[in-house]
Parts: structure tokens; sequence; C-alpha cells
């Protein structure tokens, strides 16, 4: 049995901004508002859960109901970590204020670069993304949320990344690098279909992993069962020997990463 310990919610698939490198705006599938009542079920199902990560693609401080969703996890599932990445363009003091007022383990904000490759990437202006972070920074006491940069590496932010790093190393808690994406042939297995970590999309359906951006994989639906089953039946199953055999069909096929000593692979 393949247990179901961390789970992904993809509390929905719009985004505000269109970033150079982000599929967000060219998905293959609909997108949705996740509703209220599929996160009420999922975390009833499920107080086995430790960790619980709010967004997938897509931005989730578009979702109106995100602090209410927060702050119930944090009644049903009081010990559970709760976590979420962010453009960080939709804060304000009253949004921030609301955060600071609930139990959230860690927010990740996605910054690539500084100055004008951010704005390349991001297609907005650094120097307000800098502030609302800064605000978020000086009105948090405490050691919550802990605070993250997470940058995408590539050719171009590779290059500038001792820039980022001078701007923020001494002001967060953590600076987190990853690789982006890349259509690129797999030779290996991928450690995600063996994890315990499903993601659910923002229509309830669920894949095995957030590389999975179109919904290909689509292994059940989280409205109609467990995730536990989900996570344990045959298509998983399927999708495991597929791994285990290295017979990779798409999308798995053509999954791969940018090539980088700064950080380490998440898909194998
Ligand atoms: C898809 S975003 C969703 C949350 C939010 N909108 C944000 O930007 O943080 C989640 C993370 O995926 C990263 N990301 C976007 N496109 C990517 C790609 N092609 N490869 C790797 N990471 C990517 C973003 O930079 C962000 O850190
Ligand atoms: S990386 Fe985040 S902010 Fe940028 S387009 Fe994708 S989902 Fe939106």
């Amino acid at each position: 049995m393949y247990p179901v310990e961390h789970v992904t919610l993809e509390t929905t698939a719009f985004c505000n901004l269109n970033c150079s490198f982000c599929p967000i705006n060219k998905l293959r599938r609909n997108s949705f508002i996740m509703d209220f009542r599929l996160v009420q079920k999922i975390i009833k199902e499920n107080p086995q859960l430790t960790r619980i990560n709010l967004n997938n693609w897509g931005e989730p401080l578009l979702h109106k109901r995100l602090f209410e969703i927060i702050g119930y996890i944090n009644a049903q599932l009081p010990d559970c970590d709760v976590y979420f990445a962010t453009n960080g363009r939709l804060l304000n003091d009253k949004r921030i204020d609301a955060l600071l007022n609930l139990k959230i383990r860690e927010i990740q904000f996605s910054v690539d670069a500084v100055g004008l490759t951010y704005e390349t990437i991001r297609g907005c202006d650094y120097a307000t993304t800098r502030v609302l972070i800064e605000h978020l920074l000086e009105r948090r006491t405490g050691h919550e949320p802990k605070i993250s940069i997470k940058t995408v590496i590539n050719s171009g932010t590779e290059m500038v990344l001792e820039e980022l790093l001078k701007e923020w190393l001494d002001k967060v808690d953590d600076i987190k690098l990853q690789p982006m994406m890349l259509p690129k042939p797999r030779k290996v297995a991928c450690p995600e279909p063996f994890d315990n970590h499903p993601v659910v999309l923002s229509d309830g359906r669920v894949v095995p992993c957030c590389a999975d951006y179109n919904g290909q994989l689509t292994v059940g639906d989280a409205a109609k069962d467990k995730l536990i089953d989900i996570w344990n039946n045959e298509k998983m199953e399927n999708l495991r020997t597929q791994h285990n055999t290295k017979q990779f069909e798409l999308p798995c096929s053509l999954c791969g990463e940018y090539e980088t000593d700064l950080c380490k692979r998440r898909f194998g």
C-alpha cells in the first residue's frame, strides 16, 4: 500500500501573470476555482495528512476563499503543515494581516531574478514585488510562516543568481532553487509515482505529479473517490510498472529538467 501523507491542491488554475517559462496559459484543460466543498471532503477523508500544498499551476491568492480554506485546515488538522508558492502580486496590507493570523508553515515567493531579468520573465515590475515581500517580513512576528524565495534555474537566471542571493539571502529564511522543466527523453524512473503525494487539479481530477500540467495521466477523481484508493488503483500500478521497467509513455517519456549543478533534479 502506498500511503498518502502529503497532497497538492490546485486551488485555482487561473493566474494574474503569464511568466515566460510557465505553461499556465497553454494548458490543454479547463481552469477552475477549486470548490470549497471538495477541499472539505479531502480534508475529512485524510486526517493522516502531514503536509498540504495549496498551489499547483495558477495563483493561489486568486482564490477568494483561500483564507477560509487555510482556516478550515488549521481547525481540522492542527498539526498539518500548510504551505504554498505565490507570485505575491495580489498581496496588500489586509491580505498580509489575514495570512499572518493563520497557521501557515511556509510561503514561497517565486522570484527568479532581480530587476530587468525578473521583469522580462514575469512581465511585472520588480520593485513592487520586493516591497510586498518586505512588508510581509516586517509585519511578521516570530518564525512562522517561514518566508522563502523560490527560483527557477535556467540559462538566463543562473547567470544572474549572485545578484538575487545578494538581495535576499539575509532577508528571508530560505532560497529554494529548482531546475526549469524541459521536454527531454527520460532515461531513469521518476520518484513521483512512488512518493506519498498526489496532486488534485482544480476540477478534482488526480494526477501523480505537478509536471503533468495537462492532466494526461489522470488516475482518478477526488470528488468521487478517496485519495488513498486512487493512489493504489490499477492506473497508478500501471504507471509504477512503466517506471520500474523504463517503458515510459507520454508525458513521462518527455519529462526533463534544465541541467545544472546548482540544484537537485526533482523528477529523476
Ligand atoms: C506554477 S507556479 C504557481 C504558484 C504561483 N503562481 C507562483 O508563481 O509561485 C509554482 C512554481 O512553479 C514554477 N514554475 C513555473 N514554470 C515552471 C517551469 N517551466 N519549470 C519549473 N518550474 C516552473 C514557478 O516559478 C513557481 O515557483
Ligand atoms: S509561474 Fe506562477 S505566476 Fe507565473 S504564470 Fe505560472 S502560475 Fe502564474
